[in-house]
């Protein structure tokens, strides 16, 4: 593309962020909509982001996304922050605004946008959650704002699950996260259920690990959900597939994300066409990395 004096920029802070995925989704999207936009990942030292945000309005950076370590910190430091955002407690995604920016979380927003996309439903699901991270206490804010019917919260640290069952369930103002100790598995009543893998376990290069192995479990799930995206195949989503179940990796939820970021920049709505020709570029992407 050529830049020039009109060229809106928009770009990724966190630290680190040289492995970022993310200007392949937005300097493609710019691309294919014919918009004069370059999007570039910026390294911000710790102790510097609150710099970062006021620097980057001073140049009217038009839209910025969040990434490890400052999805929380930069909370503080916003105009205005998204409801679900706000309940979450983290965000991805800032949007200039005359007074500041605002905040959102579309890292959940592309989580659903994705499952959307592949069929899956949350609404009156009963779910598996493996986990009670960051992650994982944000995807149990989804399933409780998209109706939900119980959320099975399994974690290898109690007090965590019951911390973030707690909020999500004040939240909600119904008891939809029903927090249990990994091993408890064995406990969740019978029937077919979505499980969604929201831990670290599995994540490369410790390809081989998952928390649960027992077949047992994977009979009752139709659907697995994993937000690692490397590797392409975790054990999590092998097992489901081997026990008949369909299974999703979390390529689908970074492409989301992305897209939903730069609507909200751009205010523009991006076509499902032009999401699977950036699909197809993360995956290549992806494989070569
Ligand atoms: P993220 O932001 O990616 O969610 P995190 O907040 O550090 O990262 O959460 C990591 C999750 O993976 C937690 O649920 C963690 O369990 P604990 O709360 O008990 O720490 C889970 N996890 C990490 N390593 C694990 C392991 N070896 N066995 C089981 N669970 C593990």
């Amino acid at each position: 593309m050529e830049i020039n004096g009109r060229t809106s920029v928009c770009g990724l802070i966190g630290h680190p962020v040289e492995h970022t995925l993310s200007p392949v989704i937005h300097n493609t999207l710019a691309s294919l909509l014919g918009h004069d936009l370059v999007y570039v990942p910026f390294p911000v030292e710790p102790g510097r982001v609150a710099d970062a945000i006021k620097g980057a309005d001073a140049l009217q950076v038009l839209g910025l996304n969040v990434t490890v370590p400052y999805k929380s910190a930069v909370l503080d430091l916003l105009a205005e922050i998204d409801t679900l955002a706000g309940n979450i407690g983290a965000v991805n995604t800032l949007v200039r605004t005359k007074s500041g920016y605002k905040g959102y979380n579309t890292d959940m927003e592309g989580l659903y946008r994705a499952m959307q996309i592949e069929g899956i439903k949350i609404e009156k699901e009963r779910i598996i959650l493996l986990g009670a991270g960051g992650a994982a206490r944000a995807v149990a804010h989804l399933c409780a704002l998209k109706g939900a019917d119980t959320v099975y919260m399994l974690n290898r640290t109690l007090d965590k699950a019951e911390q973030v069952a707690e909020e999500v369930n004040g939240v909600a103002g119904r008891q939809v996260v029903c927090p249990m100790l990994l091993q408890e598995y064995t406990r969740i009543p019978d029937g077919q259920y979505l499980a969604v893998q929201g831990t670290s376990v599995g994540l490369a290069p410790h390809d081989d690990r998952v928390v649960i192995s027992d077949p047992a479990f994977y009979e009752k799930i139709h659907t697995g959900f994993d937000l690692i995206y490397n590797p392409w195949e975790t054990r999590f989503m092998q097992l489901v597939t081997a026990h008949g179940g369909r299974a999703y990796n979390g390529l689908k939820m970074l492409l989301y994300q992305g897209i939903i970021a730069y609507e909200l920049w751009n205010d523009v709505q991006v076509k499902e066409q032009d999401a699977q020709i950036i699909y197809e570029r993360l995956e290549t992407q992806f494989r070569k990395s």
